[in-house]
């Protein structure tokens, strides 16, 4: 099972989601069942670790994203995965436009998917400290059902 979390730059929300889910796979002893990565719908910090209040917030609670790049998200992508999940609703917007016919991804918003806050993870790219706290509240939360998700999928 390949998944996919995307938002806009890959420096702040989904780095921080590939981080937070591969640390529930891999307590789940699931790491070679599920392949997980992220990407970004802009291409402006391409090759960048995340973003150092994103690191700084996520190593608090027990996350090392320091290994972690930013890459832009490409049309192949729906072929290699099989679930690809946007922060919000400008990110599902801009993959609809590069999804190609008979993808094999299923698309959908992460947050939205199960029914957690508003359905979207705010960009907190230009807002205070609370913000990256915020992005880790919901992501951690949507973590574990996607995890449950997974476990009744393989
Ligand atoms: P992300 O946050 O999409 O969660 O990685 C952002 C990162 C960079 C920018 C916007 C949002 N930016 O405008 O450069």
């Amino acid at each position: 099972m390949n998944i996919l979390f995307v938002c806009l730059g890959n420096i702040c929300r989904s780095p921080t989601a590939e981080g937070v889910f591969r640390q529930r796979v891999r307590a789940a002893g699931l790491e070679d069942r599920v392949h997980i990565d992220s990407a970004g719908t802009g291409d402006w910090h391409v090759g960048k670790g995340p973003d150092p209040r994103t690191c700084r917030a996520a190593l608090q609670r027990g996350y090392d994203l320091s290994p972690l790049r930013a890459r832009q998200v490409a049309a192949e992508d729906f072929q290699r995965f099989d679930l690809i999940l946007a922060m919000d609703h400008d990110n599902l917007l801009r993959l609809k436009d590069i999804q190609p016919d008979h993808a094999r991804a299923e698309l959908d918003l992460l947050l939205r998917r199960y029914g957690l806050g508003r359905g979207v993870v705010p960009d907190p790219y230009y807002g205070g400290a609370d913000g990256f706290e915020q992005v880790l509240d919901l992501i951690e939360a949507a973590s574990d059902a996607l995890l449950a998700e997974i476990k009744g999928r393989l």
